[in-house]
């Protein structure tokens, strides 16, 4: 009975409405409407926030190769007004129950005119913003479809501030600009927005399947205003399909503070749901790896003197792993094919270079219950990557090994193809499915942004897709400002795999370096205090979370702890404060005990937040185990001092978090027995 109650689906309305002009559906709050209306024949939409109006009416439609535009002459002939308010549980993430509730309004638009073809509009509306993606059934006169340009446009009403790295077909690798949104001539998404009196609006899209990765490009004959430019083809195509054909949600999330736009559910609202039966295989961790050797350049990916992956050092991961409540460990640069780097048909994926033992090293691994993670480079060469994916997984799969990184650095090799058009969204996509039959989960770098879709596959864990850690290896690296700017761009399309983790923060450990890649100009460090990169694995959420300096800098380094006590799976996730570009502090909650984690940061400017403790469990007292910048600490030129304390607390204490410049916090409060 209770059961029943928790799914309300409610009311369908079905109206033939030839001479409807004008459809209006709102959240179910009622703070956030839509308007849906025909003007000479144009179907145009807009959004209303708190009685003002974000977004004016904005276009919607296509372009076609092979057919007369669909953008006019339309009618409303149908619409159907539905809606939902139920609950669903994660396989992992950073809650464990997700509310779904929405109002629907589906649009059936019929053309006037030759070929009087149809095309419907699903319009979902939640308290935390909306999506709405088109559909174009199957219907007489319409078959292959060959869209040219999606005419979708977002008309701001203000010139609102703007945080977004800029459009690219191959990256989202950037740092982020900040500008004022008649200044930014084109973007990625997520791209937030924000005004002076507390609106925050981010633009993404869910559920990003068979189709183009949109970008955003200015109107240049309107102010405040974009349209979709999808990523194409060689040919200049931007989608090939069939009908019936959806496209992706485009997304709005609209909130009145910057912590709640952190904290929306719109992505994984608007994707389906989990179609893994068996998920026992599937499981969040923390990893270490041989990785971090090659981007500082003390070791190598190839075969020589400093090769990073041979199985004795492989072997004291492992070691070190299983001695420090750590999970997995990454190994790169294990098989042939680094040296013909850039090369077609450079990596076979499966051969084990002459110094590592591949079958010795899983062996090794699952006697001493670690996971050990695969790796996969493909150099750009997706193709043969896709020809031989059941032979790589299969053989993972063998070796007991349920964890794979892919990568596609440098330009994807078939000639044209960008990393983010319809053919490598279809490609990622391919890999995921192909994994999951083989029960591995997949940690993609160069990939398709996140939409979602870890919902309906949850082996999809966490990805790059972000300017991560390896930049600061070697280039002038990430300012302290790149991460508080993360949680409220990238961050809110799903997990993040930043590799957060350095200890030696100035490389004074790495001796010998050698200079591997064209943008090192010699000035490279980690632009943080240590306690900073503390606080990282609570703020940037991923499943699968790397410490990822060289395993002898976390020798004898009390801060560690940290990092080994931490949960990997949350209850609950809630953002404490935040200012985009500022500061930030989020609390997790873990799943398996009554431990709750904290982590704060600020940019280059110090700073003190006084939080309270409400969160916490009002029946027990805590431990709180705090690890804070120290005294002088600062990220420029005493990086490395850390305070670490402790403290009893309860639901009722508040904290005064000091943040040194570049600095951060991060503390774990367990109960007290
Ligand atoms: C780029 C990835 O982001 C990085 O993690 C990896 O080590 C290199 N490619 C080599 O595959
Ligand atoms: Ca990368």
């Amino acid at each position: 009975m209770k059961k029943f109650f928790s799914v309300l689906l409610f009311s369908i309305v079905i109206m033939s409405c030839k001479t409807e002009n004008n459809l209006k559906i709102s959240s179910p709050n009622k703070k956030i409407e839509v308007l849906v209306e025909i003007k000479s024949g144009a179907a145009l939409y807009s959004v209303k926030f708190k009685d003002s109006v974000l977004i004016q009416p904005s276009n919607l439609g296509f372009e076609f190769k092979n057919s007369k535009p669909m953008s006019g002459n339309f009618l409303i002939d149908t619409y159907k007004i539905t809606g939902s308010n139920n609950t669903w549980t994660q396989v992992w993430g950073e809650n464990k129950t997700v509310i779904d509730n929405y109002n629907q309004l589906e649009v059936t638009l019929q053309e006037r005119v030759e070929p009087f073809r149809k095309m419907n509009v699903f319009f979902k509306v939640y308290d935390d913003g909306l999506g709405f993606r088109y559909e174009i059934p199957k219907q007489k006169n319409i078959d292959s479809l060959l869209i040219s340009e999606e005419l979708t446009e977002f008309n701001f009403t203000k010139n609102y501030t703007s945080w977004y790295t800029p459009a690219n077909f191959d990256s989202y690798e950037m740092l982020f600009k900040n500008a004022i949104l008649n200044e930014v001539e084109n973007a990625n998404t997520p791209i937030t927005f924000e005004s002076n009196n507390n609106v925050f609006i981010s633009i993404h899209e869910a559920n990003l399947t068979n189709y183009a990765d949109m970008t955003l490009l200015k109107n240049k004959n309107k102010d405040f205003s974009f349209r979709s430019n999808l990523v194409p083809w060689p040919d200049g195509v931007k989608v090939k399909t069939v009908t019936p054909m959806v496209s992706p949600w485009r997304t709005i999330q609209i909130t009145d503070s910057a912590e709640k736009l952190v904290e929306s559910n719109l992505m994984l609202n608007l994707n389906e749901p989990n179609i893994i039966e068996d998920t026992s295989w599937i499981q969040p961790m923390k990893y270490v790896g041989i990785w971090w050797g090659m981007h500082l350049g003390t070791q190598t990916w190839t075969l020589g003197e400093r090769h990073g992956a041979t199985t004795t050092e492989t072997k004291k991961y492992i070691d070190f792993a299983a001695n420090n409540n750590i999970t997995g460990v990454l190994v790169e640069g294990w098989n042939t094919g680094w040296e013909n780097w850039g090369k077609k048909g450079a990596f076979d994926f499966i051969t084990p270079y002459e110094d590592f033992n591949l079958n010795e090293i899983a062996a090794y691994a699952t006697s001493k219950n670690i996971a050990l993670i695969g790796h996969v480079e493909t150099g750009g060469d997706a193709a043969f990557f896709e020809e031989n994916l059941d032979k790589v997984f299969s053989m993972y799969h063998k070796l007991g090994v349920k964890t794979v990184k892919t990568g596609y650095a440098g330009a994807i090799q078939t000639k044209g193809q960008f990393h983010h058009g319809q053919y490598m969204v279809n490609h990622y996509r391919k890999v995921v499915e192909k994994a999951a039959k083989y029960q591995i989960m997949i940690n993609a770098h160069e990939p398709i942004k996140p939409t979602g879709i870890r919902r309906t596959y949850p082996n999809m864990m966490t990805r790059e897709g972000a300017r991560g850690m390896e930049w600061n290896a070697w280039s002038s690296g990430n300012p302290p400002e790149h991460y508080t700017i993360l949680p409220f761009t990238r961050g809110l399309a799903g997990p993040l795999d930043y590799t957060p983790g350095t200890f030696d923060i100035l490389f004074k450990n790495a001796k010998n370096r050698v200079k591997w890649n064209d943008l090192d100009d010699g000035t490279s460090r980690i632009n943080t205090t240590l306690a900073k990169q503390l606080a990282l694995f609570v703020v940037l959420y991923s499943p699968l979370q790397m410490a990822s300096d060289l395993i002898e800098n976390y020798e004898n380094q009390p801060a560690f702890k940290f990092i080994q006590d931490l949960g990997v799976d949350w209850e609950t996730s809630k953002v404490l404060n935040g200012k985009i570009g500022d500061y930030i502090t989020i609390v997790r909650k873990d799943k398996v005990s009554d431990n709750w984690f904290l982590g704060s940061i600020t940019d280059e400017n110090e700073r003190e937040l006084i939080v309270n403790l409400s969160f916490l469990d009002k029946d027990k007292t805590y431990n709180a185990e705090i690890f804070a910048d120290g005294k002088d600490a600062n990220w420029k030129t005493n990086p490395q001092e850390i305070e670490i304390f402790k403290k009893e607390v309860n639901s009722k204490s508040t904290l005064t978090i000091k943040l040194a410049s570049g600095g951060g916090q991060a503390i774990k409060f367990s109960p007290k027995k």
